[in-house]
Formats: structure tokens, sequence, C-alpha cells
């Protein structure tokens, strides 16, 4: 399987986002980390794939996303890039690789275009990254912004939990969102913020933007894909629709795959390679003469 751009799709750019804001089309993006997942996704029609740092706890198994690091985002964006070849790519700045220095933040953002094949590169925080934002798209690098809950600050949010629901905690993330627009966002994730809140933001702003559990008024949604597949059994947030339950059709599987072992149901004859009797007959008769001239195990 080959991901060639489909002919009938084009490539989905930052102003083809903005187009649809204002024709208001609703705009589709999920989260992918390998190659059989972004191509499914894009064959699907999404209209953007987020190389999410939530790869960490999804995919490898840690608590936070915290763990994560650019040569993890790397691996993963690479894979991803292989599969989709319409969608939007984004790729997550994960924590620590933009909050040092701008440099360093502007040489992170980089490798993600340069290396992981992707088009634009996210990252979190309001205005205390606008500065560091500022640098990337100087430079010619797209950035989304995400502010509400962001999961690299969850020790200083206190946990995984919704944001902006006080007046003045909603005026401060209003104020955030016009600072990242000024400071060069094509695009904001809003998570885990009111709907009313998200409305608003969305309303203010010429940016698209994108909500996770943020309700239905933001320009476009976005959801953990494993999330959405019932794949991530830890837990699953009020906010996900689940479209399936893969973590229980994989589980039946694999026991299926074990009992048929066991009870040698697998592999039947159709799953086995055959070797004409002839030859079977010739290897046979090789051996035996091998065997009587004491030549064994000769190549
Ligand atoms: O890492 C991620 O998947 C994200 C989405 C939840 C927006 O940042």
């Amino acid at each position: 399987m080959s991901a060639t751009p489909s002919p009938t799709r084009k490539k989905v750019t930052t102003h083809s986002l903005r187009a649809k804001k204002e024709r208001g089309e609703p705009i589709t993006m999920l989260t992918a980390y390998d190659y059989p997942t972004a191509l499914a996704m894009d064959r699907a029609g999404v209209d953007a794939i987020l190389v999410g740092d939530s790869l960490g706890m999804v995919v490898l198994g840690y608590e936070t996303t915290l763990p994560v690091t650019m040569e993890d985002m790397l691996h993963h964006c690479k894979a991803v890039a292989r599969g989709a070849k319409n969608a939007h790519l984004i790729g997550d700045m994960p924590f620590m690789s933009y909050q040092i220095s701008t440099a360093e933040a502007l040489r992170n953002a980089g490798r993600l275009l340069q290396e992981g094949g992707m088009d634009a590169v996210k990252l979190e925080g309001g205005r205390h990254v606008a500065s560091t934002i500022e640098a990337i798209v100087a430079a010619g690098i797209p950035v989304m912004g995400h502010i509400g809950l962001t999961p690299q600050s969850v020790h200083q949010l206190g946990g995984f939990k919704t944001q902006g629901k006080s007046a003045e905690a909603a005026r401060q993330l209003v104020i955030d969102a016009h600072i990242l627009e000024e400071a060069g966002c094509y695009a904001l994730v809003l998570e885990a913020i009111p709907d009313r809140l998200a409305e608003l933001i969305s309303q203010r702003l010429p940016i698209p933007t994108i909500g996770i559990g943020a309700g239905a008024s933001t320009d476009g949604q976005v959801l953990v894909t494993h999330d959405l597949l019932g794949l991530f059994d830890r837990f699953t947030p009020r906010f996900v629709k689940q479209y399936a339950t893969l973590h229980v059709e994989m589980a039946r599987a694999f026991g299926a795959y074990i009992e048929d072992v066991k009870t040698q149901r697998f592999p039947a004859p159709e799953h086995a390679h055959q070797m004409d009797d002839e030859e079977f007959r010739a290897l046979l008769a090789a051996l035996e003469a091998e065997e009587q001239w004491g030549v064994g195990r000769k190549a």
C-alpha cells in the first residue's frame, strides 16, 4: 500500500483551513501516531492530522505527556507523514522542546518539518509563549496554539480539569487567545473549556478554533483517536464520543488466536506453503543417500 495523494482531493493547507472557517464549514482533525492509521484517516478525508504528544499516554503508556521527547515525536511524525498525503499535518512540540530558549524552540520546530515531514507545529500556552511563537512564525513555520487545559502543565493545573469556568479565568483565556492570534498563530486548539466561552473566542478570532471538550461552536473538532476507537482502556474523558470499542475487539481476537494455536486449529492447511510431491520425494531420497554415505549436514 502506498500513500499517493488522491487526485480528487487537494492538499489541505493553513489557507484552506481558514477558508473553511470563513465559509462556516466545520474542520475535522484527529490524532495519529503511525502509518496505517494516518493512511486510513487520510483516505476517509480528514482535514488535519495532529501527531499529538498524547502519544505518550495512549501509545507509550506514560501517566502524562511530560516524558515525551523530540526523538519520540520525530519517530511518529515520520510514520504519519508516510501515510497521509492530503491532510494538513501538525507535529506537537513536546514538553521542554520550546521552553528553554527561543533558539532551541526554533531548532525543534524546524526539525518537525524538516525531518518529521510535518506542515506545521503546535505548542501549548498563552501569553508566556507569544514571543516564541512570533520567532517560529517569522522563520516561516506555521504555529497552531493550544489553550485551556494544557496537559503539559498538568501539575500546575492540579490535574486534567476543565479551565475557564470563572469570569476572571475565562477573561484571561480570551486575552490569551487574542495574544496568540496577534503572535501569528494560524489556528488555535481550545481544550476542556465551557462551550459558551469557546463560542465567544471562536466568534472574536479570525483564525479557526479547533475544540476538544469545548462544545459544538468551535470552527473544528479534534479527538484523540485512541479515545474515539475505544483503544485506550485507562479512562475516557466525558467529552469523547466513542465510535468503536477496539480494545474489546483486540482482546477477543488475541484470545481466539491463543485458543486456536493451543488446540491446533491454526495454522490450517490453507495457511501453509505447499511443496510439490515429486520435489519432496527427491528431497527424502537425497537425504537418505547422504546418510548412507555418511555425508550428512553438508551444504
Ligand atoms: O496531544 C494531543 O493529542 C493534543 C490534542 C488533545 C489536541 O494536544
